[in-house]
């Protein structure tokens, strides 16, 4: 593996000959120029890691070289070679921005140090810029939507929960919420200045989830070239998400129960042990009550981890938030696509209630999203929707609600408690309104009136 790619400026050949072998032989690639301006060539001919100069040479000196690299918006690392001396040039140097200097005669030691220390600056700060990215827009509750009664318990217990550091264990299953759930309760607590640090522990390949959650020392492992923090570490002072811990293996389960017991680990390979001022945020979409049962996961950790737990419902159990979900994606994709797409016409938004979203609100963003770039002009209609959602009522009611036990039933009154209980709750769902619960069940208004009557059910609703 590659470690790094570095260019050296330096007019004296002994000087330049010199560090390149020390760098060559400690694995990084290196470019060796005699002046500053071949410098400036090479550095906008190719990418480097790191760049080391003479402050005195030739044509353009140091200096002017390491404003040049600074001007020309990179973030490269600029290390500077000062002559005994003249450590005040240095100083200037440093004010203008180079990482680092090393002073004349070169010792193979300082060099090494210096250059290791660069590097390890570079691959963090690169680690928390994609992190930032990340987490850009991404505060309160603002882009998390519910109205139903069973998103607004899970809201209130995000406002209780952000401001204590309890362990949290969020459960749903997939394309609920549970990350933004996670993200809410982080950027609500007193810790939202420091980072939110993801870990897929479904994702990452089990032999590299350990270096990746605790880091490692160079040289613990092959292929370990240079230390590394974990993502424990990266999350000094903010919140670790550990996702899908369901997946973890039970070797690491053990050393993550040690980190929420005792607060401290130590880096694969590494002899310190170094405290975690860390708040553990969980989820997954698997049963792990069942799990613990089948002893796939640990009974202790689950303790540990279910202190506070948030449930997410379903999306086919939260009732008008699919047609409000529906709207606010609408919306959010008109804006991306740059689209005008005015509305989803009543009939469709019905369609949509009835279908049973296996895949949750992901699904459904997924749709608005195709739904929204195929749309040519005018509101989403019932025929832009796919043949699964418009032929999916029959498909909820056969999987919602037979159950067949094994001594039989009467037929005819089930049927008719069928009848009876999908009336009752498409009443509920319309607010009693008669005509909104037909267009529920496709029924005219008339029919549904005349069922009601059959069927024996009060009339209290509103016409
Ligand atoms: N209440 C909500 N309001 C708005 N957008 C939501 C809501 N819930 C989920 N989403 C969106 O749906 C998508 C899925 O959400 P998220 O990734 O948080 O789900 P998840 O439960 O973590 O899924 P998985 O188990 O597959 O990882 C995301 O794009 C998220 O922004
Ligand atoms: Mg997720």
């Amino acid at each position: 593996m590659k470690k790094g790619n570095i260019l050296i400026a330096e007019d004296n050949e002994l000087n330049r000959e010199n560090l390149k072998e020390i760098l060559i032989e400690e694995g990084y690639e290196v470019n060796a120029v005699h002046d500053g301006r071949r410098a400036m060539e090479a550095f906008t001919a190719d990418r480097y890691d790191l760049v080391i100069t003479d402050l005195r040479m030739p044509n353009v000196d140091g200096f002017e070289l390491l404003k040049f690299i600074k001007e020309a918006g990179s973030d490269n690392l600029v290390i500077i070679i000062t002559g005994h001396g003249t450590v005040h040039s240095a100083v200037s140097a440093m004010k203008m921005g180079a990482f680092d200097f090393i002073t004349k005669p070169i010792k193979d030691d300082l060099v090494k140090l210096s250059v290791s220390r660069a590097m390890n600056f570079a691959n963090l700060r690169d680690e928390n810029v994609i992190l930032k990215e990340h987490l850009k827009d991404k505060e309160g509750f603002h882009d998390m939507i519910g109205y139903s009664d069973c998103m607004k318990k899970v809201f209130e217990t995000i406002d209780k929960v952000s401001a204590s550091d309890s362990t949290i264990l969020i459960t749903g299953e997939s394309g609920t919420g549970k990350e933004l759930v996670a993200r809410a309760i982080h950027f609500k607590s007193e810790r939202r200045d420091q980072p939110m640090i993801p870990v897929n522990c479904g994702a990452i390949p089990e032999d590299l989830l350990e270096s990746e959650l605790f880091g490692h020392e160079r040289g613990a492992f092959t292929g370990a070239i240079r230390n590394r923090m974990g993502r424990f570490e990266l999350a000094q002072g903010g919140t670790i998400f550990l996702d899908e811990i369901g997946d973890m293996s039970p070797a690491l389960q053990v050393k993550v129960l040690r980190v929420i017991q005792e607060r401290q680990f130590e880096r694969i390979g590494g002899v310190k042990t170094i405290n975690a001022d860390v708040r553990i945020i969980a989820a997954t979409n698997q049963d792990l009550e069942k799990a613990v049962e089948e002893k796939q996961f640990r009974e202790d950790l689950f303790y540990r981890i279910n202190v506070i737990p948030v449930n997410l419902p379903p999306l086919r159990e939260r009732g008008s938030d699919i047609a409000i979900l529906a709207r606010h994606f609408l919306m959010t994709f008109n804006k991306l696509k740059k689209k005008n797409i005015e509305q989803i016409a009543p009939e469709a938004v019905n369609y949509l209630m009835r279908y049973s979203w296996p895949g949750n609100v992901r699904e459904l963003q997924n749709l608005m999203e195709m739904l929204v770039v195929m749309k040519e002009e005018g509101s989403i209609i019932e025929d832009d929707l796919p043949a699964k959602i418009r032929n999916s009522s029959e498909d909820r009611i056969t999987e919602e609600s037979v159950f067949l036990p094994e001594e039989g039933i009467d037929f005819n009154k089930h049927i008719i408690r069928m009848e009876k209980d999908l009336l009752l709750k498409a009443l509920k769902m319309s607010g009693g309104v008669k005509n909104r619960a037909a267009k529920l069940l496709n029924l005219n208004r008339t029919t549904l009136v005349e069922k009601l009557k059959r069927l024996d059910i009060k009339d209290g609703w509103i016409d």
